[in-house]
């Protein structure tokens, strides 16, 4: 099938390339000269396990990038893939939707054969009806008998994206009539998953609630972690018990310094945003966030704890990504953690396998080392940030701290004497 993919991010790169891989021939539409140029030479402009390889295969090929909306005039499908950030007040920002929807109609105003457009972005229910429809609608002076609707929302973890697009769980297919949804279930008929047809809002709320029902997962570990903590219990070990119900489930129950990434903390405001708009009172979610935001400060006021004023202490961050696998860093949970090292008069040296160049940016005044020995050579104590595989391997390097105070806020490092966050 032809498809345009309009944004070139994490979620459309990816949906976009290996949409080609599955046999499409796929169009991404995007801003960016440069993030067009890369993907043209087959470059990921980001780190995603696998990506690189599956766009140097398909590249020039079935998959090609422009900055321009000709693609959409023989699209079969056009998929909205843009972001939808945070405003301040944490409702989802929806100007980028609005533009996306705006340009796409203006491209499809001559064209006379039936396309489908596919909201893929995490928009808050009603956005495709509202919002989306009406302005690819008016721009491009068509009715619904000539452009279908549809929300098709992601489940893509970063670090696996690739592998979660090509054995994903389920697919939720939304659309406002029939034909439009047959033609997306279309594309993914190579998948062999479970495809749930529902209407537009559902399929926008199944996006919300799964990503919320997650954080959820994580924050309530954490509380019962925090509790085990002061009672010591390994949660570890409760969690274990606890996850062997197949009510509940073993995974997402790993306790630690809270979730962090562009999804669960935006997604989870929007929600109470949302809620609240509603005339709701969302005091569970409030309280997912609550609990996540006070993390970071239990793993200083331990770290204050055993080593007493930070003030000209020698502090190591292992770990500066929001998890593994990724050089993302946007909300993560070493941030607010180098912040307050900072403000407290500590010396921070920081290490993490990929992120450093984008800490670099929000921190570009703390040392960075390009090796845990070299991060953790004279320091008074040693935070772990992030679940790197490779931090479970570190052994004589700790040996070169000043102070073997080792505090972990992911459960990595194997070796006993180490103190967890909640554990
Ligand atoms: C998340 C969801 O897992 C995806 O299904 C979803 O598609 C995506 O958001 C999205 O909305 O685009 P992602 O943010 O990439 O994916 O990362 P996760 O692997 O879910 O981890 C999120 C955060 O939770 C990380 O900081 C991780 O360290 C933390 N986490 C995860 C825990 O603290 N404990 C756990 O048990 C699991």
């Amino acid at each position: 099938m032809k498809i345009s993919v309009i944004g070139g991010g994490y979620v459309g790169l990816v949906t976009g390339t290996c949409f080609a891989e599955l046999g499409h021939d796929v169009t991404i539409i995007e801003i960016d000269p440069e993030k067009v140029r890369a993907i043209n030479n087959g470059k990921p402009p980001i780190y995603e396990n696998g990506l690189e390889d599956l766009l140097g295969k398909n590249t020039g090929k079935r998959l090609h990038a422009s900055i321009g909306y000709e693609s959409v005039a023989s699209a079969e499908i056009v998929l909205i893939s843009v972001g939808t950030p945070p405003k301040p007040d944490g409702s989802a920002n929806l100007s980028y939707i609005e533009s996306a929807s705006t340009s796409l109609g203006k491209a499809l105003k001559n064209t006379s054969a039936y396309c489908v457009v596919v909201v893929k972005s995490t928009v808050p229910p009603g956005t495709t009806e509202k919002i989306v429809r009406p302005a690819v609608l008016r721009a491009a002076g068509k009715t619904e008998k000539e452009i279908g609707f549809v929300m098709n929302p992601e489940f893509l973890r970063e670090g696996r994206a690739v592998d979660d697009f090509l054995h994903p769980d389920r697919i939720v297919i939304g659309s406002s009539d029939p034909r439009a949804g047959d033609r997306v279930a279309e594309v993914y008929t190579n998948l062999r998953v479970p495809v749930l047809r529902t209407d537009l809002t559902a399929a926008e709320m199944i996006k919300y609630t799964s990503n919320a029902f997650l954080a959820t997962k994580i924050s309530f570990s954490n509380e019962i972690g925090n509790i085990c903590k002061n009672l010591n219990i390994d949660v570890y070990e409760v969690m274990k018990g606890v996850g062997l119900d197949p009510r509940i489930g073993p995974l997402f129950l790993n306790a630690g310094a809270g979730f962090g990434g562009s999804c669960f903390p935006k997604d989870v405001s929007a929600l109470v945003s949302l809620a609240k708009e509603a005339g709701e009172n969302p005091v569970l979610l409030e309280s997912v966030l609550a609990v996540n935001e006070h993390q970071p400060d239990r793993i200083i006021a331990l770290l204050e704890k055993r080593i007493g004023t930070l003030s000209g202490k020698r502090i190591a961050v292992l770990g500066l990504a929001f998890k593994d696998n990724t050089d993302d860093i946007r909300d993560s949970r070493a941030i607010p953690v180098i912040e307050t090292l900072v403000k407290k008069g500590a010396w921070v040296t920081a290490y993490d396998p990929m992120a450093i160049p984008n800490m670099q940016r929000l921190f570009p005044s703390i040392e960075y080392c390009s090796s845990t020995a070299g991060a953790l050579t004279g320091a008074d104590g040693c935070l772990v940030m992030t679940e790197w595989p490779e931090f479970s391997r570190l052994d004589k390097e700790f040996d070169l701290m000043t102070h073997k105070v080792i505090i972990e806020g992911r459960r990595i490092l194997s070796r006993k004497e180490i103190e967890g966050i909640c554990w």
